[in-house]
């Protein structure tokens, strides 16, 4: 039997500005993941995928065409890395990461089969390969994102990233901690990604300025990360989620949960991800997390998760 799993992740500072690219940060959730575990199968049978938490069983023929299904794009695009056909196998797959709500349960699931699928052919993908074949499943979600998704759920590391460029690894000078607050709205960062591009089209005198703006702020935010300073790290992400409303993928869902938050005296926060519904971070003194978590239940969050950045 084979075990593998990839993280569930949120974008600290510069979602969208960084399909432009402008720098962003993104850390993995380690307490949230993804898993699949692999079992031989019967004589004959093919690939078999049990999705438990989707209700879904797939068998999988990988010829019939239905490659527009991410799972189904996963176990091909492993099959054509590795040129061999699809072992006798049955996979199940279970994810405690929500969906369409900006945590990257999508590039987790689909880095956790892969894993699985080629260490079953004898042939683990390392990390640059995999990290390029869920690129190619993202696209079926997004259309052209930026690979922050891909890139930090399969290193399983904070990372600095700008699009095209080689993937710099974060140092956290000190651990800290994060609320990440579901507004329980789903919303697909395609639509969102597709809106700011339209604005940036429309009036680019008014819209590139803003993501040149964010791409300071993750400047700044980096530097704070790598000084423990997380007084300065939390006002950054404040200004950070402004600077998303300006770009129009807030809701009122979302400000709902930050203004609480930071009434409540969290150190900064921010809508994490494509917007418009989806999950909001709160950067939190761990001594006061009970409160804040308190504080954004009240407020309408329909899920709190704790995860601590190190
Ligand atoms: O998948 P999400 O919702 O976390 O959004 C990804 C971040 C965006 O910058 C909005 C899109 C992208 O491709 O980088």
């Amino acid at each position: 039997m084979i075990e593998a799993s990839a993280p569930a992740k949120v974008i600290l500072v510069g979602e969208h500005a960084v399909v432009y690219g402008q720098p962003a940060i993104a850390v993995p959730i380690a307490s949230l993941r993804a898993s699949a575990t692999a079992e031989p199968g019967a004589p004959g049978q093919g690939l078999k995928i049990v999705a438990a938490d989707l209700n879904q069983t797939l068998p999988l023929n990988v010829d019939a065409g239905l490659v527009d299904h991410a799972l189904l794009k996963t176990a091909r695009l492993v099959s054509e890395t590795h040129r061999r056909p699809l072992p006798d196998l049955t996979i199940t797959l279970r994810s405690q990461i929500p969906m369409a709500s900006g945590l990257g349960s999508g590039a987790a699931v689909s880095a956790a089969l892969a894993r699985a699928l080629s260490a079953a052919l004898g042939e683990p993908l390392e990390l640059e390969r995999l990290n390029a074949l869920v690129y190619e499943v993202e696209k079926m979600h997004h259309g052209t994102p930026s690979g922050i998704d891909n890139t930090v759920v399969v290193y399983d590391q904070p990372i600095f990233y700008v699009r095209g460029q080689p993937i710099e690894r974060l140092t956290i000078a000190a651990p800290f901690t994060l609320l990440i607050g579901d507004t329980g709205q789903s919303a697909l960062t395609r639509i969102a990604v597709g809106d700011v591009r339209a604005l940036v089209e429309r009036e680019p005198e008014r819209y590139l300025p803003v993501l040149s703006q964010i791409g300071a702020l993750v400047r700044e935010a980096r530097a704070a990360v790598e000084r423990g300073d997380a007084a300065t790290l939390g006002e950054r992400m404040t200004q950070n989620h402004a600077l998303l409303q300006t770009l129009a993928v807030s809701s009122p869902e979302l400000d709902r949960l930050v203004h609480a938050a930071l009434d409540a005296g969290v150190l900064g926060a921010k809508l994490s991800g494509g917007g418009r519904g989806g999950n909001m971070i709160a950067l939190v003194v761990p001594e006061t997390v009970a409160r804040m978590r308190q504080a954004l239940e009240r407020a309408g969050a329909v899920h709190v998760f704790e995860t601590t950045v190190q």
